[in-house]
């Protein structure tokens, strides 16, 4: 089938690239001449597993191409709309701006029969305020929202664990053709859910407000730990084998980040309020409060392993992504401790293996360096912020001690072995844990 991909960002730029990959002919366009021609010949503009190759495998069938000229989705049977909706700058609620600008932009070449089929995360209502500018043209707009996770992008696209397509009052043939546009997921039966328009919405920011809502759970179980000495690392294994509550998102640690989770509860709070339900959601404020508390707790743990100072003290910060697989540090926690501690005085050193260029654009006043081992050597404390498995599954406590003098070390993630680095004669402080 021929697709059109308005948005190359992390979304639109796997889509696309997905896409073509089970067999569609594919055109993403996007505003940003850069990432066009860097998709174009085959380079991501972004780090995520999988996308080169499927990028160049696209682009060599000739199937894929990317374009700034909204006048080639003429022609496409199906426009996935993937622009970016960020909070916006003055408040909690969401932008819209480019979400409308897609639209109205791709309004004169749609034809009769074409399905403008929505990915970006909306607040509920938006596309049944835009289904009219859209059914003018004789297309209709469904709504079908994206649940990748980065640094599992492509699979999650190619093979995900549910779509949902929702649809406006009478449109009984949208569902149809996005079902045949997912062929290959649908025939090894994954759950296809038809709904409405704000049906579709909703289960897209319910589904990020529950994952930031377990996270948080599980954080505010690590704060009460703290003061009775428990360990919630400990007390998550022993209730995540309750299978209604389950293991996965009770990582107690520095919180979540990313282009999210964050943006999205605090969109869903001021779509609430405007609704007049803001106390159904009154409870992601404080989601969003234990999040950002678990970094002010990292932060008092390395004062507080460094004697009451980290002046002049050099500080290792094993991470800046907001997590492992993924180069994306929009409101990354662990860059967050960084600049933190830089701002106490510290004199910090970051590394990461893949988000350092993108670090350094936003936070230039900090000091970086690749090598895992130099930004350790002669730290007086290293902090885990980011579960990176050189950081928490390589790096032993024997080979860190010959290359530091402190004996300090905070696991951001409580992704390290306590015992193996106490035994090593460290001083181990994690979140949560005794
Ligand atoms: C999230 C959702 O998981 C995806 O389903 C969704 O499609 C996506 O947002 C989106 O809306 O586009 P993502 O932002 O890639 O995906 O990252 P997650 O894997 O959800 O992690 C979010 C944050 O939570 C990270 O900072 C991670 O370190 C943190 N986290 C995760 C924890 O602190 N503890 C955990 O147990 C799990």
């Amino acid at each position: 089938m021929r697709l059109s991909v308005i948005g190359c960002g992390y979304l639109g730029a796997v889509h696309a690239a997905a896409m073509a990959s089970i067999g569609h002919e594919v055109v993403g366009i996007d505003v940003d001449a850069r990432k066009i021609s860097a998709l174009s010949r085959g380079d991501a503009p972004f780090y995520e597993p999988g996308l080169p190759e499927i990028l160049t495998a696209g682009l060599a069938t000739g199937r894929l191409s990317f374009t700034t000229d909204m006048s080639q989705a003429s022609g496409a049977k199906v426009h996935f709309i993937g622009v970016g909706t960020p909070q916006q700058k003055d408040g909690y609620a969401a932008d819209l701006t480019y979400v409308n600008a897609a639209v109205d932009g791709l309004l004169p070449y749609l034809s009769p029969g074409d399905v403008v089929a929505g990915k970006s995360t909306v607040p509920v209502g938006t596309a049944a305020e835009l289904s009219p500018r859209v059914a003018a043209t004789g297309a209709a707009l469904a709504w079908n929202p994206e649940f990748l996770r980065e640094g599992f992008a492509v699979k999650d696209t190619i093979d995900p664990d549910r779509l949902v397509v929702g649809v406006a009052p009478g449109d009984d043939t949208s569902a149809d053709v996005l079902r045949e546009v997912y062929a290959p997921a649908v025939a090894k039966g994954t759950p296809f859910l038809v709904t409405d328009l704000a049906t579709a919405e909703l289960v897209k920011v319910a589904a990020n407000a529950f994952l930031a809502t377990k996270i948080s759970f599980i954080n505010a179980m690590a704060e009460i730990a703290e003061v009775t000495g428990a360990d919630v690392t400990q007390l998550a294994d022993a209730i995540g084998h309750d299978v209604r509550i389950g293991r996965r998102f009770l990582g107690a640690g520095i919180g979540f980040g990313g282009g999210c989770l964050p943006k999205d509860i605090r969109a869903f709070s001021a779509r609430a309020e405007e609704l007049g339900r803001g106390e159904s959601v009154a409870f992601l404020r404080e989601v969003d409060e234990i999040n950002l508390r678990r970094r002010d707790r990292a932060i008092q743990l390395v004062v507080d392993g460094l004697d009451g100072s980290v002046f002049e003290k050099k500080i290792a910060v094993l991470g800046a992504a907001f997590k492992p697989y993924s180069d994306d540090i929009r409101d990354s926690p662990a860059l967050d401790v960084a600049v933190r501690l830089h701002g106490l005085g510290a004199n910090v050193v970051v590394t990461d293996p893949e988000a350092i260029d993108n670090a350094r654009r936003v936070h230039p006043q900090l000091t970086y360096n690749p090598s895992r081992d130099d930004t350790i050597r002669g730290a007086d404390a290293i902090i885990l912020v980011t579960e990176w498995d050189e950081y928490r599954r390589d790096l032993t406590p024997d080979h860190a001690s010959t290359l530091t003098d402190g004996r300090v070390i905070i696991d951001g993630r409580n992704g390290l072995d306590a015992t193996a680095w106490r035994n090593a004669g460290w001083d181990y402080y994690g979140m949560g844990r005794p």
